[in-house]
């Protein structure tokens, strides 16, 4: 063989698709994506089309692998990740039956009061490390057996996003365990569809498809493929990740190193706690999923973080740069001169899981000005996670935090974070994507590293120093004080 040779990994994002090739030390060697809309029809609903993601995926792969030629590189396997949750529909054929919901759909309210209704939570949580949740796959499903009958009725297969493009590329129906535990229905322990979930809902076992382990090879690129994007015939598709468990597999946030959490402040706010051992929240507020490593992850989602600033400037402050308005909120004291914001502009999931919440300043006075908004949300969404780790902490050894997102380039958000949770944060020296996780996976296969363990040895980034942390202990008193003035004791699980 001659070139250098490289493994590919794809993350089939919410915006678009991103194709990465790296080397044996996790070098870029290449990179291409593309995107694709998103589709709203009805209040509450998003979707995307399959279709669209194929297409995508199927550019970026061909643009990725022209790069790769002129620079004498080699791929020898691809992984896959992708966006967790989405349920894509097919019939016996294989085809695309209806737009795949997405994991913000609201749709499926009522579906999980019948999944509730059918099976004790404590039961669920026993099996699959999680309660039913609205956006998660299983729902999903329950939701379009009434709904759409007729679509249902010639449902063969339901497969994830990054399911289905394995099964677009290499024509096998294949999952793996850190994706098929976001769709609720998968047992935990055994890492296989459960037969008593499904069977208590009438779902037949036979509609999900198998689950192999994240670094296992499902199949093989079928010729028409690499004919339309330029890639070797046969190249080996590997199992890959879902983006959480591919990030985190790309940071370093492993099971050998559970100390190490991360943090997320993008659109939303993530926080995510590698485990060598279950350890299920009793009501469900924190998700408990397979990692990709073999272990398991906790893993917290706040909706509004990054998205929530960006809102803020695009309906209050429009031209605005972020920079301006965060040098002007750090100008305001910790809790914002009274000032406070409760950050659920979209609901919020973790950890009250619950769609009705919506968001609000508090404490307004003539006063107050724009950093005093600004400085607010900032603590708002900082707080938000407080109530999350309050969820995670006794369940998982976290003693430091790796920040990445567009928000933790702010020293102040992110010290306040780390003022927030109590916990020493960090930036890595690099900050790799889920795509980046999906090529680590494939590197075992492609013969890169002898196996995963070795692979993530050598090629775990480097850290930064970590973060002076800022006081928010008057931001938090008057959270909390605002979340019970608005909607009761913190906390209260959903019934
Ligand atoms: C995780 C979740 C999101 C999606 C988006 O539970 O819903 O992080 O994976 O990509």
């Amino acid at each position: 063989m001659t070139g250098t040779p490289v493994t590919l990994g794809v993350d089939l994002g919410t915006s678009g698709v991103k194709a990465v090739a790296l080397d044996a030390a996790g070098r870029t060697v290449a990179e291409s994506g593309r995107t694709y809309p998103l589709l709203t029809p009805r209040p509450g609903w998003t979707e995307q089309r399959p279709e669209d993601w194929a297409r995508a995926s199927l550019e970026a792969l061909a643009d990725l692998a022209g790069h790769l030629r002129d620079a004498g590189a080699v791929p020898l396997a691809l992984g896959l990740s992708g966006q967790m949750h989405g349920a894509v529909f097919l019939d016996a054929r294989g085809e695309v039956l209806r737009p795949a919901p997405l994991w913000n759909d609201q749709r499926t309210g009522t579906a999980v009061e019948e999944i509730g209704a059918r099976l004790p939570r404590a039961d669920l949580i026993a099996r699959t490390g999680n309660r039913a949740v609205t956006g998660f796959q299983l729902p999903k499903l329950v939701w379009l057996r009434s709904a759409e009958p007729d679509v249902f009725a010639r449902t063969r297969h339901v497969l994830l996003p990054k399911d289905y493009l394995g099964f677009v590329l290499t024509g096998e129906l294949r999952t793996e365990p850190s994706d098929a535990s976001g769709v609720g229905a998968l047992n935990l322990t055994r890492r296989a569809w459960d037969e008593e979930v499904l069977g208590a809902l009438g779902l037949s076992p036979g509609l999900f498809p198998e689950v192999v382990n994240s670094w296992d090879v499902v199949g093989r690129l079928r010729a028409e493929w690499a004919v339309r994007t330029g890639l070797p015939g046969g190249l080996p598709v590997v199992a890959g990740a879902g983006d959480n468990a591919a990030a985190g597999v790309a940071l370093g946030l492993t099971g050998e190193r559970p100390g190490v959490g991360g943090v997320s402040l993008g659109t939303s706010g993530v926080l995510f706690a590698p485990l060598a051992a279950p350890t299920p929240d009793p009501e469900g507020r924190v998700h408990l999923f397979a990692h990709a490593d073999g272990g398991y992850h906790l893993l917290g989602v706040t909706l509004a973080c990054a998205g929530a600033l960006q809102w803020l400037r695009d309906k209050l402050a429009p031209g605005v740069g972020f920079d301006t308005l965060l040098a002007e909120a750090a100008s305001v004291p910790d809790g914002a001169d009274g000032v406070t914001f409760l950050p659920y502009l979209a609901g919020e999931r973790s950890p009250h899981l619950r769609d009705d919440l919506r968001g609000a300043w508090t404490g307004l006075s003539l006063a107050h000005g724009r950093s005093h908004l600004v400085r607010a949300l900032l603590e708002g969404t900082a707080c938000a996670l407080r109530d999350t780790y309050d969820v995670m902490r006794p369940l998982c050894g976290v003693t430091s935090l790796l920040a990445t997102g567009g928000g933790a380039r702010s020293d102040l958000w992110l010290g306040l974070v780390s003022g927030a949770l109590d916990l020493p944060t960090h930036r890595p020296a690099r900050e790799p994507g889920a795509a980046d996780g999906a090529a680590l996976l494939a590197m075992p296969a492609a013969g890169l590293h002898a196996d995963l363990p070795a692979t993530l040895r050598a090629l775990r980034p480097p850290r930064g120093p970590s973060l002076p942390s800022l006081p928010t202990r008057h931001a938090q008193a008057q959270h909390r004080d605002a979340f019970r003035r608005l909607y009761g004791p913190p906390h209260e699980p959903q019934s």
